[in-house]
């Protein structure tokens, strides 16, 4: 993937195994086997732009993220932050630049501290400076998500959770970071409040100039939000492009299918937790040989069991890991645009 100044993160052959624990014999000489989680994914996030990452649970998505933000270490590769190499930056200026807000705003919110603390805490910690500075960054922050005073004085369970999600984000938001990872940002929310954390997000976008890294099964909201779209596919990256492109000309088998398979009768229900694949998912353990999606897919021929096809560029900025990318160039899809955002139903 080309490297571009205009990049704020780059990820090269970026990889995330898990150990498998050994047997009850820890002095077993039998090989040791690995969850392998993200195998080798190569992406760029532009300034001020949206990258959506899809595909099927369990294809690595949360853990590249959690790679990214420096939550757990990989196992090798590469991760650029401006140009730097994060691996030698220090935790706190990561975190200051980094930073990630998930889909469960509770699992970021401690139940007994009040809104103002539990904002002020990334604050305190990166950013540091006396009492007051802390509460104007803090006020700062919950007005640009659309909190008030008052209710920074309440505790998480005095709020909806629409609000909850607002205070996560006004936590990340908090330390003025560059990058935001938003893993299913809206996917536990009611449809109408889906519908206005993601026009917020916008805002702030648009207000801080921020980029994101955007994890959802939703293609819907993938389309509305992101500029580029990277798929997943057990650990590797099979498609990568301009989300407008990609969605209505996929040229990836796989991606072809997820596309096909989202229902469009209501565009904002395209969920690929709807979505039946022919086969099973392939193992992060013992992924098959050669291509991974070979198992399941329609257009497979031998070598697709031997040789491991590289991601190629079909055009510029759209890149396709597929030995027969020339059977595919026809492929339409015919996916309705989402609706304005005032109406998200559902995910
Ligand atoms: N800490 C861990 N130890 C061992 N295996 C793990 C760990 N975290 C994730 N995995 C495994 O890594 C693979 C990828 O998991 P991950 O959570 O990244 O998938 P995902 O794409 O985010 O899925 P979902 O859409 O369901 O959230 C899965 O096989 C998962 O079981
Ligand atoms: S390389 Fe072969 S198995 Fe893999 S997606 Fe392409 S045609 Fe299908
Ligand atoms: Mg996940």
């Amino acid at each position: 993937m080309a490297n571009d100044s205009n990049d704020l993160l780059v990820t090269r052959d970026l990889k995330k195994y898990f150990p498998l624990r050994r047997g009850l014999n820890p002095f077993s000489r039998a090989e040791r086997r690995f969850v392998k989680a993200v195998d080798g994914v190569s992406i760029s996030i532009p300034r001020g732009k949206t990258v959506a990452i899809v595909g099927e649970s369990g294809c690595g998505k949360t853990t590249l993220a959690r790679t990214v933000a420096q939550l757990i270490t990989p196992t090798s590769g590469q991760i650029l932050l401006d140009g730097r190499d994060m691996l030698t930056l220090g935790r706190k200026e990561v975190y200051k630049n980094v930073q990630i807000v998930f889909q469960d705003p509770d699992s970021s919110l401690d139940p007994r501290k009040t809104i103002a603390d539990t904002v002020g805490e990334p604050v305190r910690g990166l950013i540091g400076g006396n009492r007051r500075s802390v509460e104007e960054r803090v006020m700062r922050s919950l007005a640009a998500v659309g909190l008030s005073e008052e209710q920074a004085n309440r505790i998480p369970k005095q709020l909806s959770g629409g609000q909850r999600q607002r205070v996560a984000i006004a936590r990340a938001i908090s330390p003025s970071p560059k990058l935001l990872i938003l893993d299913e940002p809206t996917s536990a929310l009611d449809a109408s409040v889906q519908a206005q954390i993601l026009r917020l997000l916008i805002e702030l976008q648009n207000q801080f100039g921020l980029s994101y890294m955007l994890i959802t099964h939703n293609i819907s909201v993938a389309q509305y939000l992101s500029d580029v779209v990277a798929v997943m596919y057990a650990g590797h990256l099979v498609e990568y492009g301009p989300t407008k492109v990609v969605m209505a000309r996929p040229r990836h088998p796989y991606t072809i299918t997820l596309m096909n398979a989202a229902p469009i009768a209501n565009p904002w229900k395209r969920n690929l937790l709807n979505i039946e694949i022919k086969g099973e998912v392939a193992s992060a353990i013992n992924p098959p040989t050669g291509c991974r999606f070979n198992p399941r897919c329609l257009y497979a021929e031998g070598v697709c069991q031997k040789v491991d096809p590289p991601l190629e560029e079909v055009a510029p900025g759209h890149l396709v890991a597929c030995h027969f990318k020339e059977k595919t160039v026809s492929v339409r899809i015919d996916g309705r645009t989402p609706p304005a955002i005032e109406a998200p139903q559902g995910s």
